[in-house]
C-alpha cells in the first residue's frame, strides 16, 4: 500500500520545492512509482522547474471538478531513465488561476478536500503508485491543511531561523497535533560551522525538545543548491554531491516509517 507525504513548513523559501522534488526523484532513481503534485496554488514553482509551460489540464481543473486525476498528470519517467515512474501534477502559474485560486471559499475548499482524500483510492488503490508527494504552500492556508489532512505522513522543513523554530513550533502544538499525523522533521538550510559541528546527536534532542517530534533528516546549506538557481532537479544532474546522498538517506528513511 502505498503513502501520502505533504512537506510542508511555517515560513516560505525552507526548502519545500527543493526537498519534495528532489525525494520523488530519488524514490523514482530507486525504482518506485511516484506522483508529486504542486498544491502551492499562490506560488506555483514546479511548472519552472520542470521547464513545462503549458498542460492540457492542471491540477487547479482536477480540484475544480473539471476533470479526473489522469488528465492533470504528466509523465516525465523517461527523464529519470530507470525502472522506476515520475508523474507530476501541476499548478498553474498563470496569474489568472493564481487570483482564482487565492478567491475559493470555504465549500469549495471543502469540496477540494474530498478530491485530495479520493486520490488515495484513484492514485494508490487503482494506480499502483508508491508515493503522492505534495509540495504545499507555507503557513495556515486551506490548500496546505487539506494536504495536511490527506497525508499519511507530513515532513516539516524549517530553518534554524529563530521566528521560524518559534513559528514552526507553536504550529506543530496547535494545529498538526489536532490531525494526529505521523510528523517528521527535516533542519533544512544548516550551516556547517556552527549546528552541524555540534554534531548530529545534540540536533536530534533539540528538535526532540522543541518540536517534540522525530528528526528525519538534516540537510546543510549548499552553495551548490542556491547556485544551481533552481533550475535543475539536483539529484538527478548531481548524482555525486553530498545532497543527493542525504537526500537517498531522508528517502530511505521515510520510506521505512
Ligand atoms: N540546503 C540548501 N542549501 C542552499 N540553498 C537552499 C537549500 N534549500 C533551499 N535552498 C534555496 O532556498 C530557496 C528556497 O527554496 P525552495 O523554493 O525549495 O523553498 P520553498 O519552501 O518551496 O519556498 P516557498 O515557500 O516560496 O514555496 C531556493 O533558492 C533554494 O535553492
Ligand atoms: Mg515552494
Amino acid at each position: 500500500m502505498g503513502k501520502m507525504v505533504a512537506v510542508h513548513s511555517y515560513k516560505g523559501g525552507t526548502g519545500k520545492t527543493l526537498i519534495s522534488t528532489n525525494l520523488a526523484v530519488t524514490l523514482a532513481k530507486h525504482g518506485k512509482k511516484v506522483c508529486l503534485l504542486d498544491l502551492d496554488f499562490r506560488a506555483p514553482s514546479l511548472s519552472t522547474l520542470l521547464k513545462i509551460d503549458k498542460a492540457e489540464y492542471w491540477l487547479n481543473d482536477y480540484l475544480n471538478g473539471v476533470c479526473e486525476i489522469d488528465k492533470a498528470l504528466i509523465d516525465l519517467s523517461d527523464r529519470i531513465a530507470n525502472q522506476g515512474k515520475f508523474f507530476v501534477g501541476l499548478a498553474n502559474p498563470s496569474v489568472e488561476a493564481i487570483r482564482d485560486m487565492s478567491s475559493k471559499d470555504r465549500k469549495w475548499e471543502m469540496r477540494a478536500l474530498g478530491r485530495l482524500l479520493s486520490l488515495r483510492n484513484s492514485l494508490l488503490n487503482a494506480k499502483g503508485f508508491d508515493y503522492v508527494i505534495f509540495d504545499t504552500s507555507p503557513g495556515l492556508q486551506y490548500s496546505s491543511i487539506n494536504a495536511i489532512v490527506s497525508a499519511d505522513i507530513v515532513i516539516v522543513a524549517t530553518t534554524l531561523d529563530n521566528s521560524d523554530v518559534e513559528g514552526t513550533r507553536r504550529m506543530l502544538r496547535d494545529l498538526y497535533d489536532l490531525f494526529e499525523k505521523k510528523t517528521e522533521i527535516v533542519l533544512n538550510k544548516v550551516l556547517y560551522d556552527d549546528a552541524l559541528r555540534s554534531g548530529r546527536d545534540k540536533l536530534q534532542a533539540m528538535v526532540k525538545d522543541t518540536y517534540e517530534v522525530p528528526l528525519l533528516g538534516v540537510i546543510p546549506c549548499f552553495c551548490d543548491v542556491s547556485r544551481a538557481e533552481g533550475k535543475i532537479i539536483f539529484v538527478h544532474d548531481k548524482p555525486e554531491h553530498p545532497f543527493t546522498r542525504i537526500l537517498a538517506e531522508v528517502a530511505a528513511k521515510m520510506d521505512k516509517l
